[in-house]
């Protein structure tokens, strides 16, 4: 009993907790989240989180952006504003998404809170309890946790350094249909695929779209690093090659800055209008000053020459992982990503990232464990690594520690159960076995 005499049904730790929503069950901290927390001291190596370098941005620009706002417009931008976004900004998206083939009007763009708060905002819309949701094997943490909160069924599907697997595709519906299950939609990110570094190649693009096509399955398109490719560019996104079946999500937060919180969906027109309901009921107007300050500096600036030098900061980066993980780790695998801000790294089957992760975090280096990119309990074997925040020189240091504290425990195992051979499993997949239910 409280003081007012009501009872709660609570536990000590939190008196309300049988009060939550089933739904809330899905919002569970991940279990490296206090080790992260470690991990963000100074003098750890972070080789964890997704944080784009804004220091390359010109801070100037970016000031005399906020001031025109400000001087030009100052009492619309400290306003609310409408549900879609203010029309400029949307008829801006529509160049910037112009670069990988898409054609889309302005009616269709509808702005958010950050790319993160769209998908929020389209699977509250589409899913029940218990509904599918395919997604790639590993996939984007975030996505997963927004999906979980929804009660989504999460189901996986293999790719490889081509990015999603067709066939694999065709047999996970095939199956999940046999078992009457509900699939509502997939979702893929295409280009410098986080965690998995890989992009879909161009030649799978039709055939991905044709089997969503012939099965009803809406795709949900996320792309955030699509124009940051280091060598040959993307191929166009799927949404260039299909106007219905596709939402395509992109954001502002890798190629400008994430502290804007501005991303967008561009959806098809009969979802648009729902979007933007659901989007009024959750934030009423995403903030209209980030916008005009990142729409006003779309227009003053070389916004295409800035997207050069941050390619130009990630490649040199992303070379420096590669080549310290050739020289200290030649023993494990990992994908070579020609874009983005991430490597996928597979170690031998003996050793576990997560239960490696605090061990790592003593040796001041940290990454994430790739248990945290599978709904499944999958990834053990897998880690990632972001080159996009640490200079070349702290990668390296980052790298030679991660080498100790692997090799640290190959050895301990070999002491202990003579089974630390160094030994990387013989697969193309990214994936682990599919769980019992699946195969
Ligand atoms: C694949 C993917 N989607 C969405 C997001 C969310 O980005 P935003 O900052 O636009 O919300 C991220 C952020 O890291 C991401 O990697």
């Amino acid at each position: 009993m409280t003081s007012e005499g009501i009872a709660r049904t609570g536990n000590n730790l939190d008196p309300w907790y049988s009060n939550y929503a089933e739904r809330a069950g899905g919002l569970a901290a991940s279990e490296v989240r206090a080790l992260f927390a470690v991990a963000s001291r100074p003098e750890v190596v972070s080789l964890a989180g997704g944080m784009p370098f804004v220091s390359a941005l010109p801070q100037e620009l970016i000031m005399s952006s906020m001031e025109t706002v400000m001087r030009e417009q100052g009492p619309t931008a400290l306003q609310y504003g409408g549900g879609a976004g203010i029309p400029k900004l949307r008829e801006q998206i529509l160049d910037v998404m112009a670069i990988e083939g898409i054609r889309g009007t302005v009616d269709n763009v509808v702005t958010t809170t950050g790319s993160q708060q769209a998908l929020d905002l389209v699977t509250k819309l589409f899913i029940d309890p218990g509904d599918v949701i395919l997604a790639e094997a590993p996939s984007y943490v975030g996505a997963i946790g927004v999906f979980r909160s929804y009660q989504a069924s999460v189901v996986h599907v293999a790719m490889d350094e081509n990015g999603l697997i067709p066939e694999a595709l065709r047999q996970t519906i095939a199956h999940l249909r046999g078992q009457g299950r509900r699939i509502k939609f997939l979702y893929t990110i295409p280009n410098f695929h986080n965690p998995a570094g890989v992009t879909l190649s161009a030649e799978r693009r039709p055939e991905i779209l044709d089997i969503c096509r012939a099965n009803e399955i809406l795709i949900l398109e996320d792309n955030p690093y699509g124009l940051l490719h280091f060598d040959e560019p993307a191929p166009n996104a799927l949404r260039s090659l299909d106007e219905e079946g596709v939402i395509y999500l992109g954001s502002f937060s890798k190629t400008l800055a994430p502290g804007f919180r501005v991303g967008w969906a561009l959806a098809p027109h009969a979802i648009r209008e729902k979007l933007i309901l659901a989007a009024e009921a959750a934030v009423l107007s995403p903030s209209s000053f980030s916008q005009m300050v990142v729409s006003q500096y779309l227009s003053q600036s070389d916004w295409r020459g800035q997207i050069d030098t941050f390619r130009g900061v990630y490649r040199e980066r992303k070379d420096a992982m590669i080549d310290a993980l050739t020289e200290y780790l030649p023993g494990l695998s990992w994908t070579n990503p020609n874009g983005g801000f991430y490597v996928w790294v597979t170690m031998p089957d003996v050793l576990d990232s997560k239960q490696m992760l605090p061990r790592a975090v003593k040796e001041l280096v940290a990454y994430t464990p790739g248990t945290a990119f599978f709904a499944d309990g999958r990834g053990r074997h897998a880690m990632r690594l972001s080159f996009c925040y640490p200079t070349p020189e702290a990668i390296r240091l980052g790298v030679r520690r991660l080498a100790s504290v692997v090799n640290g425990e190959l050895d301990l195992l070999d002491t202990f159960a003579g089974t630390g051979s160094l030994s990387v499993r013989a697969s193309d997949r990214y994936d682990e076995a599919p769980p019992a239910d699946l195969k």
